[in-house]
């Protein structure tokens, strides 16, 4: 990794380097002479404070930005009273666009108060170019807006932002570069998230992402290896694979690879004790990745399995391309295969056209599959989707009956499931002191249930056998069994 040593050597008077990760580098030390000069201005170190929004991509991103903002000298911190904010922005659900927006306004008082406050918004919501033009119109006291696209030139926007006045845009539309070895900073110690792809091609009717993120493109096996190995070597032992649809990971590489032949070496890297992946399409969801899973030691007792809709209509206008018997059939072969596998979904509710049948469609498979746990999701309309423009959209009355219906559905299988588990022993990863009382951590199975214990902040980042006691609904109260 690199440190501050390594920037302190290049020479911001040469030229810039081409080759885009030593530019990025180039950019960085020049941006930690911006960063001095303000030290000195303000008289003290400069603080930052990046804010995430949406999915685990996002916050990867997330981590990203912070691996620079450390080196160019920021100290970050987690209040947005801070000398330098970043949101990076999701855009998936209109919700998620009104909260940005909201907390904009929070940030216009705090800059007023200190004009030297910079702000800067980046992520999904910057690629759609109607949200552009309304900060332009309403939120003129952003300084910084980049994509999802040229993220990784952020060092370099951060140093032309210190040289303009106003505010700076740079929005790509689509990109097919992938830059490797740029700092990151983890936010945890013991477990990391890594990109194996970015972007989709899967369009489903009712999604923004592969507008927003760009067209799939794998990173090469040897990279993701080397990156998980270096993540070992400092102390992880967790990772999460990231793509919107690992299934179809290494199709488009120049030698094709599947993504059960990549958990295979995955799996070889010794020190790595468990491997998570994050998300699977039914559609892709292979026999050999099936076989992978029930032989790994390593990977995770865990599916996420997107269901969307139990209705085969409702499914086909949504683009998925599977049938309500082909994810069954898929969901009950994998609980064959690996019966202590936890199934998780993400429903929508309310697409164009759905009627109440389709609902007892999708409630249907909830109540077969038995989920253990399910994201249920109001259908947010996406300007620009194919959905948007369907006929039909649902009252919203009706939607929320049926939401409700649903997700009391969800809830009960998901307590049957996760009280299947009462008075076992199982391992543990700690992963934080609980919030609420200090004398107990937290702790998450291999199937993802989450245990609280009587323990210490010592035992953060270790894999521990813990009795489950109590369940209560969704969690467990245990004991470490020594
Ligand atoms: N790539 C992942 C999902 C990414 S978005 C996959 O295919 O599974 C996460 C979830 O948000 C989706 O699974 C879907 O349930 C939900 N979602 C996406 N677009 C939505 C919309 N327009 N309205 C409501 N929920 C949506
Ligand atoms: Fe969106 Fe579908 Fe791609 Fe998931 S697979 S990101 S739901 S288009
Ligand atoms: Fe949101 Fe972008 Fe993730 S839209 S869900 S942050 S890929």
């Amino acid at each position: 990794m690199l440190n501050n040593f390594t920037l302190e050597k290049i020479d911001i008077n040469a030229p810039i380097p081409e080759e885009e990760t030593k530019r990025q580098f180039y950019f960085m030390a020049k941006a930690k002479k911006h960063v001095e000069a303000l030290a000195e201005k303000l008289g003290h170190v400069p603080t930052c404070c990046v804010t995430t929004f949406g999915c685990q991509m996002n916050a990867r991103d997330s981590e990203k930005l912070v691996g620079i903002l450390e080196n160019v000298g920021y100290e970050i911190i987690d209040s947005e009273k801070a000398d330098f904010v970043i949101f990076n922005t999701c855009t998936v659900r209109d919700n998620a666009n009104q909260r940005v927006y909201g907390r904009l306004g929070e940030l216009n008082g705090y800059k007023r108060r200190n004009p030297h406050m910079k702000i800067a918004l980046c992520g999904c919501m910057m690629q759609e170019p109607a949200v552009i033009e309304k900060i332009k119109k309403s939120y003129g006291f952003v300084d910084l807006i980049f994509g999802t696209h040229n993220i990784f030139k952020f060092a370099e926007l951060l140093c032309a932002s210190f040289e303009t006045e106003g505010m700076l845009i740079d929005i790509w539309k689509d990109t097919d570069k992938i830059v490797e070895d740029l700092p990151v900073e983890r936010k945890y110690s013991f477990k990391s998230g890594i990109n194996i792809m970015f972007g989709c091609n899967n369009f489903c009717s009712y999604c923004i992402v592969p507008y927003v993120r760009g067209r799939e493109r794998s990173r090469e096996p040897k990279d993701i290896i080397r990156e998980i190995e270096t993540l070992v070597a400092d102390g992880v032992v967790e990772i999460m694979l990231l793509g919107q649809n690992v299934n179809s990971y290494g199709k488009n590489l120049e030698e094709p690879v599947t993504f059960a032949q990549l958990l295979r070496e995955v799996e070889k890297i010794e020190g790595l004790q468990r491997i998570r992946f994050m998300t699977s399409h039914p559609k892709d969801l292979s026999d050999e990745l099936i076989q992978v899973m029930k032989e790994s030691k390593k990977i995770c007792r865990h599916l996420h399995l997107p269901l969307q809709s139990g209705s085969t209509e409702i499914l086909t206008r949504m683009n998925r391309r599977y049938t309500k018997e082909q994810y069954v059939d898929l969901a009950m072969k994998i609980r064959r295969e690996i019966p202590d596998i936890a199934i998780t979904t993400d429903i929508i509710v309310g697409f164009p056209g759905e009627t109440s049948e389709d609902l007892e469609e999708t409630i249907d498979v909830v109540k077969t599959v038995k989920f253990d746990n399910a994201f249920t999701f109001i259908y947010s309309k996406r300007t620009g989707t194919p959905a948007a423009a369907m006929e039909n959209q649902v009252p919203e009355e009706q939607v929320k009956e049926g939401f409700d219906r649903l997700l009391k559905v969800v809830q009960e299988t998901a307590r049957e499931q996760v009280a299947k588990y009462q008075g076992k022993v199982m391992d543990a990863l700690i992963e934080e002191v609980n919030d609420s009382d200090n004398t107990k951590v937290t702790g998450r199975l291999s199937n993802n249930t989450v245990v609280h214990v009587p323990g210490d902040a010592s035992m953060i980042g270790k894999i521990v056998p813990v009795s489950l006691d109590e369940c209560h609904g969704f969690y467990y109260i245990g004991h470490v069994v020594e």
